[in-house]
């Protein structure tokens, strides 16, 4: 039934291209796509490059993502970006709670809660980000720590609201340290979710990405597990060449 989904490959560019870099970047990844392949494909440059980016891919089929975004509409908030601002520069999507601002930017499931409701709210598609540290998985809290984090992250929202979102599921040690977790340790945890999903967020069939050290190599493979929908790729989404690589396999 899941597999019925049409996968999502997202590129998360982090703190990496200047303007320049980024249009490049989407200019090459535009021209390489192969038409047709039942694959989505959204890109997360930096928030001083969206609108760059968005130039480049407009009427392409890749979409424009965030890489974060704040809960608040305006306002006396200096350096922070509204949900607004983002969908009005054209993002379709965005992150929220990745591991990286949870770990030096104080994340936590209150807040990832407050912005994904604020994303909803404006019209956003929110790529939801979960996912144990390596001491967690040793002390055989994996599914305890992803669960909470599901269940905090996603609280309370509107009727409906559900279906709009995505989640990403990342083991925090396999994220851009080369080490991927196997398509078995994926796909326990991806049906651990997908099982939480109807209570939580009213929907069992949205997309679940992996995340953490995807390659054009060992995409096939986890893409190929019954519960992985797609992935969230950092480091191997910043060259066009590995970035298709991995939207090739999925397709
Ligand atoms: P990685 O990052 O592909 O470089 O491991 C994934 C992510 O952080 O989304």
């Amino acid at each position: 039934m899941t597999k019925a989904l049409t996968p999502l490959i997202a590129g998360n560019w982090k703190m990496n291209k200047t303007v320049p870099e980024a249009r490049a970047l989407a200019r090459e990844i535009r021209q390489g796509l192969s038409p047709s392949r039942g694959v989505e494909v959204a890109v997360a440059p930096p928030y001083t490059a969206l609108a760059a980016v968005a130039d480049e891919i407009a009427g392409s089929p890749i979409k424009l993502a965030a890489q974060e975004v704040f809960w608040e509409k305006q306002g006396a908030y200096t350096g922070a970006i509204s949900p607004l601002m983002l969908t009005d520069v054209g993002c379709h999507y965005v992150i929220i709670g990745h591991s990286e601002r949870r770990q030096y930017f104080g994340e936590t499931d209150e807040t990832v809660n407050r912005k994904v409701k604020a994303a909803l709210e404006a019209g956003l598609f929110p790529i939801v980000c979960v996912g144990e540290t390596l001491e967690q998985r040793e002390q055989g809290r994996t599914f305890a720590v992803v669960e909470k984090q599901i269940r905090q992250g996603l609280a309370a929202l509107a009727p409906g609201q559900g279906e709009r979102l995505v989640i990403a599921y990342e083991p925090v040690w396999a994220i851009g340290t080369g080490k991927t977790a196997t398509p078995d340790q994926a796909q326990e945890v991806h049906k651990l979710i997908r099982g939480l999903l109807p209570e939580v967020a009213g929907a069992a069939d949205l997309r679940i990405l992996y995340g953490g050290s995807v390659t054009p190599d060992n995409a096939g493979e986890l893409m190929g597990q019954p519960d992985i929908n797609g992935a969230l790729v950092g480091g191997a989404s910043l060259k066009a060449a590995s970035f298709l690589g991995i939207i090739n396999a999925a397709g």
